[in-house]
């Protein structure tokens, strides 16, 4: 990203966090999408929370995806599923750029996206019992023991975004590192108030919201693994 770049990721100071900016390059699309694309998808952590019905100018079942990556499977989701509104985080810039350069050409009127800490967008934007389905797929398994703590899915992240679940709302995650699957479930069995939906065992079949992606297709022919965890609310919450 070059110097003069006017938009930059939104985050609080903290000590521990989930994520790098990557010095990844912006190719002449993605900046461009920022000056054509940006009013119309971008949001910013500093205006605090939201209120999703007037943002999206109508009442729909919120998903909030943390991590989107470059964001191709956000927005097959959001051609998918028409009838839902999307809340897409990344802190990485030129993924922000390609995915609302793509909105913008295909016309998606479901999407906002904020180049922001999830954490603190979570925290500060997203209200209390919103959230329909919130969905971290891939997320970065820092597997060195000494980088742990470094992990999105953390017994924090589900206290503080649990509040923002509506009752039967549910969590989505998928995972190609046995490891943090089997981490992700340890942290989402300590909380009482949802229950994993895994009708064998305790990981369930890709379910159709979620595209398929080029690296998981990849992963898929080299005999990888892929973990799909969800968890639901229950309705008495
Ligand atoms: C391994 S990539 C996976 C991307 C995508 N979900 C996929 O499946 O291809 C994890 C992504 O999460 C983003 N990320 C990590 N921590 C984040 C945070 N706290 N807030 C926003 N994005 C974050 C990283 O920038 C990175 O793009």
């Amino acid at each position: 990203m070059s110097e003069e770049f006017p938009i930059k990721p939104e985050f609080n100071d903290k000590s521990i966090r989930s994520f790098v900016i990557r010095a990844g390059r912006m190719t002449d699309g993605q900046r461009k999408a920022f000056d054509l694309a940006w009013k119309e998808f971008g949001m910013s952590l500093f205006d605090g929370e939201i209120n999703p019905e007037q943002v999206f100018g109508r009442q729909a079942p919120l998903v909030v995806e943390v991590g989107f990556g470059m964001g191709d499977s956000l927005l097959e989701m959001c051609k998918n599923e028409p009838e839902k509104n999307f809340i897409g985080i990344e802190v990485h810039p030129p993924g922000v750029g390609r995915l609302i350069n793509n909105a913008y050409k295909e016309k998606i009127t479901n999407l906002k996206v904020y180049m922001a800490d999830a954490n603190d967008v979570l925290t500060e934007c997203i209200p209390n019992l919103s959230v329909d389905r919130l969905q971290v797929f891939f997320p970065d398994p820092w597997h060195k023991k000494k980088h742990n703590k470094r992990r999105i899915i953390q017994p924090t992240f589900i206290t503080t975004t649990l509040t923002k679940i509506k009752s039967n709302g549910c969590y989505h995650f998928a995972t190609d590192w046995q490891e943090y699957a089997e981490y992700m479930i340890e942290v989402l069995n300590q909380e009482p108030k949802i229950v994993n939906t895994a009708s064998d065992g305790d990981y369930c079949p890709r379910p159709d919201h979620r595209p398929i992606t080029k690296f998981e297709r990849r992963g898929e022919r080299l005999g990888h693994g892929v973990w799909d965890i969800i968890f639901r609310k229950s309705e008495s919450e």
